[in-house]
């Protein structure tokens, strides 16, 4: 009989997240105040941040212990399990052998609360009594809202307008985990209220939203700011992920050839693949290929500069050395509203300007072609994000076809798409529209970057 699911026990599950910031070849360009345009200290991020989780951030440790409270909290879903897709294997008859970690399996359905409970646990630790954040698809903003409820916090999302629309059930988890959620552009900040005026119709964008989180965060007491991706620290939550699949990939008696995810602000990615990286630094594996997948309709590492920016629309955060489209970039109404963001994690643009990594681009009505294959096959609905990678991975499986080559191809299946039947229906009944690269606003975009001395 052969094994479908490789299953770690719970004595099993990672005891410390992985930092690969003391591993990397070169180091990491600092994040620089957007006023002085000097790099930030530990300092300039305390209105925002807990002290525990800025010192995360420039840590030069390698590893970092997980905190119990935190483990305990992991342990009502993780470890997740590892699959290996057999039937789609046998629908694509590829000789590739194709694993899947599925991280969909946790409460709020993605792969966000291996950094939400963290945070929120850092935040409570240190006195603090409410939260704010941004959310794209809601996923995040689900994710958050669970930490806080389990660690007695408030919590205020702003939810991209064109996901809230879209989404109503997503709202609905939030305030059933007891978090007060609003569609952003909203009249509550002086960032949604520009931008209303600016267009009344603004669908919104992941950008704008973190404008208002933060302006809401500095203009209230006893408040903090949390994000659910981009930064070192949330980037570093996610290895849980790739050190169990690292263990689980040992159980199956492969190693990956291929590693693949789809990137947003590139956390879930970086949560599979930065112990694979490891071994690519290090020279132990040297030629493991590790590809993240974004939208065509906002491509920040295939057609983006890697130039410092702002992290939100309005200019409110640290410059950040990123690839990007230019933080006045309003992206396509896509439905991986996830995916909607015009940057990229200063780890993974750096991982990719060093070559470590590739990237690809990919148009959303072949994305759901694939998310759809995968639902009839594997059974499990993913969510329009991860049917990114599974595009990525049906391509690769189809060359190794092609080339009679068995190759081991290991994905990050970060959700599942139970909240994104609306987008499932649009592709069933062929009304889902592609959206054409937006070169134009891009170019209008980059031509704002903030000016940096050299
Ligand atoms: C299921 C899922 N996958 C991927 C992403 C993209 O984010 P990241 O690149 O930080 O993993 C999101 C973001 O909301 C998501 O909900």
């Amino acid at each position: 009989m052969e094994t479908t699911k490789f299953i770690l026990n719970e004595k099993e599950m990672p005891t410390r997240w992985y930092n690969i910031l003391p591993d990397l070849p070169e180091p990491l360009p600092p994040p620089l105040h957007p006023g002085t345009k000097k790099p930030v200290t530990p300092d300039d991020m305390k209105p925002l941040f807990p002290m525990a989780l800025i010192m995360q951030e420039f840590s030069p440790d390698r590893y970092v212990e997980i905190p119990e409270e935190v483990q305990e909290v992991y342990r009502l879903w993780r470890p997740t399990g590892l699959h290996r897709a057999y039937r789609l294997e046998k629908a694509l008859d590829t000789p590739a052998r194709i694993f899947y970690k599925y991280e969909g399996s946790s409460p709020a359905g993605s792969h966000k609360p291996n950094t939400a409970i963290a945070q929120a646990y850092y935040n409570k630790k240190e006195g603090i009594k409410r939260l704010v954040t941004e959310t794209g698809a809601g996923q995040w903003g689900s994710a958050l809202a669970l930490g806080c409820k389990l660690f007695g916090m408030e919590l205020k999302v702003y939810m991209v307008k064109v996901s809230f629309n879209q989404k109503p059930y997503r709202r609905l988890m939030m305030e059933t985990w007891g978090a007060k959620c609003v569609a952003s552009p909203s009249m509550d900040t002086k960032a949604g209220q520009g931008a209303l005026a600016a267009d009344p119709n603004s669908p919104g964008s992941l950008g704008l939203a973190i404008s208002e989180a933060i302006e809401d965060t500095v203009t209230h007491e006893n408040t903090r700011y949390s994000l659910g991706s981009v930064l070192n620290h949330v980037l570093m939550h996610q290895t849980v992920i790739g050190q169990e699949a690292m263990k689980q990939m040992e159980m199956a008696g492969f190693y990956p050839d291929i590693i693949v995810g789809c990137v947003g602000g590139g956390s879930n990615f970086a949560g599979i693949a930065m112990p694979f990286v490891k071994d690519k630094i290090s020279g132990k594996k040297r030629n493991t290929r590790i590809i993240a997948v974004e939208p065509q309709a906002c491509p920040s590492l295939t057609k983006g500069v890697c130039a410092y920016d702002f992290g939100d629309n309005v200019g409110m955060t640290p410059l950040l050395m990123m690839y990007t489209l230019g933080h006045t970039f309003m992206p396509p109404p896509v439905h991986a509203g996830g995916l909607r963001y015009h940057g990229m994690a200063p780890i993974i643009s750096h991982l990719y300007k060093l070559g470590l990594i590739e990237a690809r681009a990919e148009f959303q009505k072949p994305v759901f072609e694939a998310g759809v294959t995968f639902a009839r096959t594997e059974g499990i609905l993913p969510a329009p994000e991860s049917n990114h990678a599974i595009k990525v991975v049906i391509d690769e499986a189809l060359a190794c076809k092609q080339s009679g080559q068995k190759k081991t191809i290991l994905f990050n299946l970060s959700g599942h798409g139970h909240f994104d039947l609306g987008a499932y229906e649009e592709y069933l009944s062929g009304k889902l529209a592609d959206y054409e690269y937006p070169a134009e606003k891009v170019k209008e975009a980059l031509s704002a970057l903030p000016q940096v001395p050299a």
